[in-house]
């Protein structure tokens, strides 16, 4: 099993390092491979995904990836690797489960995002001497049925694992986007007809908003366009505890990249106290990826442990530093099992 590692910026190596030594202890046999991505990269080699990490990630089964500062500015050259990363290896469903860590409200919802088109494959342009900008957005029914068939296999695997019925929310804006959300959303229907165990319900996204806010118990399976997916699953992430302890899935037919859903956090980076446990969390998802399930049951207990017990990072109210926190999760690992 090859493991490609991209640190990254800011706390990416850091939560990072937390992230593989629990991969070492529980996967020793796991081959990692560290490649460079991000600012740092672009500033070293003029380039912020160089053609070394980009045949590293290629060559490896699963990629786990940190975070990477993106500047808001234009930089001549410089392009988000990891959006190049979920294009180039075809990675195109992003799936960012959400669970709730009090059990007050028993939130378990995971949006499914399309992750290759909509208005992020970048073609923005100006006209009228810079008086007018225009992106465009591409929606494709291939993109769309692979996207919605990812969503209803996922839904349809929880309602087993969880021992209920399965339901998915698609979300669009088909209303005013007649066009291209009328694309996404009638393909999504139309794949819905070979799901006839999953029950199937439309929302426009801005009420999706306001119920992911209000009432997320409500929900099972989201599935929707890129865009709508980043902005609607930082809103989910409210319900998992904060930024600290969310991780996501970019997924492919035959490759698989992990990430904290978090960025770089330049306002704390350098300092050891981000929470490492979004980054655990992706080496679980990455391990039942790999389906060595007994690992991945081992990590998930840890990592409930620590969040039932502590210690807690400054994130969540506690004053203790990433290392602690590791030491604890790897601790918990032998003492819970052995
Ligand atoms: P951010 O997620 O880096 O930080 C937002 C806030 O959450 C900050 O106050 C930060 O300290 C806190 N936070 C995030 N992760 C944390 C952790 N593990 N433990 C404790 N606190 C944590 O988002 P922001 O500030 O909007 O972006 C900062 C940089 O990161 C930008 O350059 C942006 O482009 C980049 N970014 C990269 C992403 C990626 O690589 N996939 C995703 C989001 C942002
Ligand atoms: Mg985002």
């Amino acid at each position: 099993m090859r493991i490609c590692v991209i640190p990254g910026d800011g706390i990416g190596p850091e939560v990072i390092g937390a992230a593989v030594r629990v991969l070492c202890a529980l996967a020793p046999d796991a081959l990692i491979t560290e490649a460079e991505a991000g600012w740092g990269a672009f500033e070293r080699h003029g380039v912020a995904l160089p053609a070394a990490t980009l045949a590293a990630a290629r060559a490896a089964d699963a990629i786990l990836f940190g975070a990477v500062a993106s500047p808001s500015h234009p930089v001549s050259g410089y392009r988000s690797p990891v959006v190049q990363l979920r294009r180039d290896l075809d990675l195109y469903a992003n799936i960012r489960p959400v669970s709730a860590i009090s059990l007050e409200r028993p939130v378990d919802l995971v949006i499914v995002r399309e992750n290759t088109e909509d208005l992020y494959i970048g073609r923005e342009r100006l006209e009228d001497d810079g008086a007018t900008a225009i992106a465009e957005r591409l929606i494709t029914r291939r993109a769309s049925a692979r996207i919605a068939r990812a969503a209803f296999d996922l839904a349809r695997r929880r309602a087993a694992d969880l021992g209920r019925p399965a339901r998915v929310t698609v979300v669009h804006k088909a209303n005013v986007l007649r066009v291209s959300d009328g694309l996404f959303r009638e393909t999504v229907l139309a794949a819905a007809r070979d799901y006839p165990d999953v029950a199937v319900e439309e929302m426009l996204v801005d009420v999706a908003a306001m119920r992911l806010a209000q009432m997320p118990e409500r929900f099972d399976v989201l599935v929707t366009t890129n865009m709508f997916g980043d902005i609607l699953s930082d809103v989910a992430c409210i319900h998992g505890g904060g930024l600290g302890l969310v991780a996501s899935a970019n997924m492919g037919d035959a490759q698989a990249l992990f990430e904290p859903v978090h960025g770089a956090a330049p306002d704390i980076a350098g300092q050891g106290t981000a929470n490492p446990l979004a980054a655990i969390t992706c080496v679980a998802m990455l391990l039942e990826w790999l389906d060595l399930r007994l690992p991945a049951a081992r990590l998930r207990a840890a990592i409930a442990g620590v969040l039932r017990d502590g210690p807690y990072t400054p994130d969540l109210g506690g004053a203790a530093n990433t290392f602690e926190v590791t030491e604890s999760v790897l601790a918990r690992l032998y003492t819970n099992f052995t």
